[in-house]
């Protein structure tokens, strides 16, 4: 069982991505608890401030620490956090060993962060670890939380059946994932390879584990060198 708990000031935008298929199924069955806050609504400012001008001027406003610090504590009174998550482009690259590592853990809290960004001493105080997904700017974190909040929880113990098993994934080992087909077997007069109709388990593992080198080779052969193996 892995508790989440995402600080947001828009949590509606979080509502419907966390909210249908295989995440909704397992906050239904207990393995995964989410638990959406809305910064306003722990701001001990007026009129739901969290937000401020930056020191030293420039374009946009900053999160206020102090609202921020009021929720996280109050949280970490009711128990502890493995990791406290801070959504922003300079984080480290969100990779799948993140993923599997963060699937481990029994509380991670996630910040998602607005305008400019939160208070630098946010960061400095209560942040453990800060994570991008990509080398793009979104307007929030939201987004950017959801898709970490998809990537962990598919990978919880029994949120996945055997059929959609998250061991064969794409990078799970290193590699890219084969091609897939399903029926018809002659579509358009394209046919399916006559390995995958042979069945023969061996010889269709075989030419899956080719495929995928292949695969890998021609697209992403950065995930070939040593290094990058077991990276994150
Ligand atoms: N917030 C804005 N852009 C982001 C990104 N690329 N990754 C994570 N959080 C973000």
């Amino acid at each position: 069982m892995l508790r989440v708990d995402i600080i947001s000031v828009v949590p509606d935008l979080l509502l419907s991505p966390l909210g249908h298929s295989i995440l909704k199924r397992a906050q239904e069955r207990s393995l995964i608890e989410i638990q959406v806050h809305n910064l306003r609504d722990h701001t001990p400012y007026r009129h739901g401030q969290v937000d401020d001008y930056p020191f030293g001027g420039g374009a946009g406003m900053v999160m206020m620490p102090e609202p921020l610090a009021v929720l996280i504590e109050k949280l970490q009174e009711e128990r502890r956090y493995d990791e406290i998550i801070y959504m922003t482009p300079d984080g480290a690259l969100f990779q799948q060993q993140t993923a599997n590592r963060l699937s481990m853990k029994e509380a991670i809290i996630i910040i998602c962060g607005h305008y400019k960004g939160i208070d630098e001493r946010i960061r400095e105080r209560y942040v453990t670890m800060e994570i991008s997904i990509g080398d793009y700017v979104l307007s929030g974190g939201e987004l950017a939380a959801a898709v970490v909040v998809d990537a962990v929880g598919r990978l919880i113990p029994g949120v996945l059946n055997d059929e959609t098993s998250a061991l064969f994934d794409s990078f799970q080992d290193g590699l890219l994932a084969p091609p897939v087909y399903t029926r018809p077997a002659e579509w358009r007069g394209a046919s399916v390879p006559a390995v995958l109709l042979s069945g023969d388990p061996l010889k269709v593992d075989s030419w899956r584990h080719d495929e995928a080198l292949k695969r890998t080779e021609q697209r992403r052969p950065d995930l070939l060198d040593d290094e990058f193996f077991g990276k994150t």
